[in-house]
């Protein structure tokens, strides 16, 4: 089996549309672990509900970042994880994470990358005006949404959208996107170039 941990602090509804494309027969993947840094967010009931384990944390409960993605480090290696999906995890990974992980960590970011990175990719790109932005699907690296481009998907803004209606908007590709992705790096057909700095696809 080919087993991901979902990482996610907040709402997750990525982790379940994941869940939602697993149950379907849609995605040939193990959901293992969902890492939540917020202890009593929506996603941990959705975890609960779909029988997914879940390593909560409060981050300041730990002396360092690195204690506390060494204790990340040890669970997924418990429970064989294969890659590391973000879906709404609001903090940059390090190297005790990356590490162990190099090349099988992805992310998922609500606007067009390299636009509007960081928080509020909605409200910032609203702020900006631009008449186009969308999802950007990536493998991460050390920095906030950099690292090499794996999909992305336009959604274009409309006269008179808020940041509720184009979230609206957002939502339902990221939805779609994420798990055909996921499916896509579990079937081998995306591959890193050789200066690690691309994404190819077969
Ligand atoms: C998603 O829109 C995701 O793209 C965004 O957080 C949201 C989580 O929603 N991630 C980032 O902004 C990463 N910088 P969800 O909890 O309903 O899946």
């Amino acid at each position: 089996p080919f087993r991901i941990a979902v990482f996610a602090s907040g709402s997750g509804s990525n982790f379940q549309a994941i869940v939602d494309a697993v149950q379907a027969g849609k995605l040939d993947v193990e959901v293992g672990l969902l890492v939540c840094d917020r202890p009593g967010a929506k996603v941990a009931e959705r975890a609960a509900a779909a029988g997914v384990e879940t390593f909560a944390f409060r981050p300041k409960e730990y002396a360092s970042k690195e204690a506390y993605e060494s204790e990340i480090v040890k669970r997924m290696q418990e429970q064989r994880i294969d890659l590391v999906v973000l879906a709404g995890y609001m903090r940059i990974i390090s190297d005790t994470l990356l590490q162990p992980y190099e090349g099988r960590i992805v992310n998922i970011h609500p606007s067009l990358l390299p636009s509007f990175p960081g928080l509020d990719a909605i409200g910032q790109a609203l702020a900006h005006g631009v008449k186009v932005t969308g999802v950007t699907v990536h493998f991460v690296d050390g920095g906030m949404d950099t690292g090499p481009i794996i999909a992305q998907r336009a959604v274009e803004v409309a006269e008179g959208d808020t940041a509720d209606t184009l979230a609206d908007k957002i939502h339902p590709v990221e939805h779609e996107l994420y798990p055909s992705v996921i499916r896509a790096i579990r079937e081998g057909r995306v591959a890193l170039s050789g200066d690690g700095r691309r994404v190819g696809w077969r």
